[in-house]
């Protein structure tokens, strides 16, 4: 009798187990559940957990406590001279790791200080790291009666809140997207609860994001924001549903969010995203709220940021890319063949033309080794100078952008190729190309508001190179072995 009762009793345990929360790209999982040993074991006691296979490779992103720098997400790879910045080759590596890989996350929690200890059982807390640049908090009651009364749309305005006793040590990096000084310094020490004595017309019970938010329009800047939050994600990843899109998302401003990229926002939240009209006139109780990292800190990521040279491949974009193609299931097609995949990015803007892409793109198909290809599959992606190049954070490990001409800005897209991890190309010989100007423009920059004319036969030799720099990785040689053998076993 006993027996019997048993045995239903756990097959019941194992069906209510849902794994949904995690929704993790596969390889990731392996760092999850080390990090969330609770959880590896319900898995391992369950036998139909389909992660089985992931669990207990004793994994650390890099940030825990512990974590050795061999059993690492990755190790930056630094093949080039640093130019007098550090002394020997693992200092580099390190100030790379630091400055753009999960050494900033680790970073950020070891500055994590106490700025509003609990005294009582649900009590309101408060912790940020230095300069106010990522706070969490719980039980934080956030006021916008005033809002009411504003006619002006709110967008990088300082005086959402009033009143406040945050010291202005911490308060001291106050533009509006590098830190939270601006709004933090308006925090005030309640002597209640105002939860529990109904001060909230409204209770957040769900973790909120808080967000301060760069440029919609532009791919290159909300990108900036999508990686600072995933970075949040990992600074935040204390509990096992630190990855969960059950959680939502308030914008810092007035303004209704419009971008084409906003789908992106489904790899982070289930829930329609929120701004400050959401809540005008209301009093609105947090009861878990995160303030994460801003697209526009000093020293931050990855904007405007000076990088050590020599080093390339950060971890932390790496699983950016992987967290994101796998959240939006962008999938990755199968080879047939050798060919290498091509996508050119064509700009129909007032500048930056491309006047003779036709020619350019004739001259790619007529090589019968290439084809041309949408970004997520794309083994060599061209672009002239602009945020559409931004795609290159998706493309695969073995790629090679080719910013066709970068219009004098020489860094943007070289580092941003570089905390990818792929191959960067570019316009070698100005002599070989052609500029076209107007009256229409007369400010500065001036080689960003021209259109161009590219050589044909230059442009074909730097994509040659690109394309032997994809031929010849070991990553790319596997994917396309590997689905070539596939391809001829299903015909089989
Ligand atoms: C698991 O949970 C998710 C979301 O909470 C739900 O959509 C899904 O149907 C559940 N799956 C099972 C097998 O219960
Ligand atoms: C504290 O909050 C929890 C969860 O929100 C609730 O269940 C509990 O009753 C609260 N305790 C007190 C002392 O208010
Ligand atoms: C919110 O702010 C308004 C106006 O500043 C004030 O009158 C009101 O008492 C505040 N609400 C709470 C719960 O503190
Ligand atoms: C942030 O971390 C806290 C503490 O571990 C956790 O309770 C909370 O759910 C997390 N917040 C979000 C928004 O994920
Ligand atoms: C660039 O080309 C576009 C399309 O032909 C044209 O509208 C624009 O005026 C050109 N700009 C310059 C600076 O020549």
């Amino acid at each position: 009798m006993y027996i019997v009762f048993l045995v239903v009793l756990q097959m019941f345990q194992v069906m209510c187990n849902n794994y949904s929360f995690i929704n993790l790209p596969e390889d990731h999982l392996p760092y999850y559940f080390s990090n969330f040993p609770n959880i590896a074991e319900t898995c391992m006691n369950d036998i139909d957990c389909p992660y089985k296979e992931h669990v207990n490779n004793h994994k650390c992103w890099g940030y825990e406590y512990g974590c050795k720098w061999k059993k690492q997400y990755s190790i930056p790879a630094c093949p080039g001279d640093h130019k007098g910045w550090v002394k020997t080759k693992f200092a580099q590596q390190m100030t790379f790791y630091t400055q753009a890989d999960f050494g900033f996350i680790k970073q950020q929690l070891q500055e994590m200080q106490v700025l509003c200890e609990p005294l009582f059982p649900n009590d309101s807390s408060l912790e940020c790291s230095e300069h106010l640049r990522f706070c969490r908090g719980r039980n934080i009651m956030l006021n916008f009666t005033k809002l009411i009364n504003r006619e002006e749309p709110i967008r990088y305005k300082m005086d959402v809140l009033n009143n406040g006793d945050i010291g202005d040590k911490q308060t001291d990096h106050l533009s509006p997207l590098q830190s939270w000084g601006p709004e933090m310094r308006y925090f005030t020490r309640l002597k209640h609860r105002p939860i529990v004595q109904g001060d909230c017309d409204i209770i957040i019970e769900k973790p909120t994001f808080i967000m301060k938010i760069d440029a919609t329009v532009n791919m290159y800047h909300h990108f900036c924001d999508f990686l600072n939050l995933y970075a949040s994600l990992h600074v935040n990843a204390s509990q096992y549903d630190a990855f969960s899109t059950d959680v939502h998302i308030m914008i810092w401003e007035t303004y209704t969010y419009h971008s084409a990229f906003h789908d992106t926002w489904e790899a982070f939240t289930d829930h329609p995203i929120w701004d400050l009209k959401t809540f005008r006139g209301k009093t609105v109780c947090f009861k878990n709220v995160v303030f994460p990292l801003l697209p526009r800190m000093i020293f931050g990521l990855y904007y405007n940021t000076p990088i050590i040279y020599g080093c390339q491949g950060s971890g932390l974009f790496e699983a950016f890319s992987k967290h994101i193609l796998h959240r939006l299931k962008i999938p990755i097609h199968k080879r047939e063949d050798q060919r290498i995949h091509i996508t050119f990015l064509s700009r129909k803007t007032m500048y930056r033309r491309v006047l003779n892409e036709d020619k350019l793109l004739e001259a790619i198909k007529e090589n019968d080794n290439y084809l041309l290809e949408i970004s997520r599959n794309s083994d060599v992606f061209i672009g002239i100078h602009g945020a559409g190049l931004t795609h290159l954070l998706f493309l695969p490990e073995w790629a090679a952008v080719f910013e066709l001409y970068n219009c004098e800005d020489a860094s943007c897209y070289f580092d941003l190729a570089r905390l990818k991890g792929v191959k960067y190309i570019t316009w070698e010989d100005n002599q070989k190309l052609t500029t076209f100007e107007d009256e229409s423009y007369d400010g500065g920059a001036h080689a960003k508001f021209a259109n161009y004319s590219f050589d044909v036969e230059e442009f074909i030799r730097l994509v040659e190179k690109a394309a032997k720099h994809v031929k010849n990785h070991k990553k790319f040689q596997e994917y396309v072995g590997s689905s070539i053998n596939h391809a001829k076993h299903d015909e089989l």
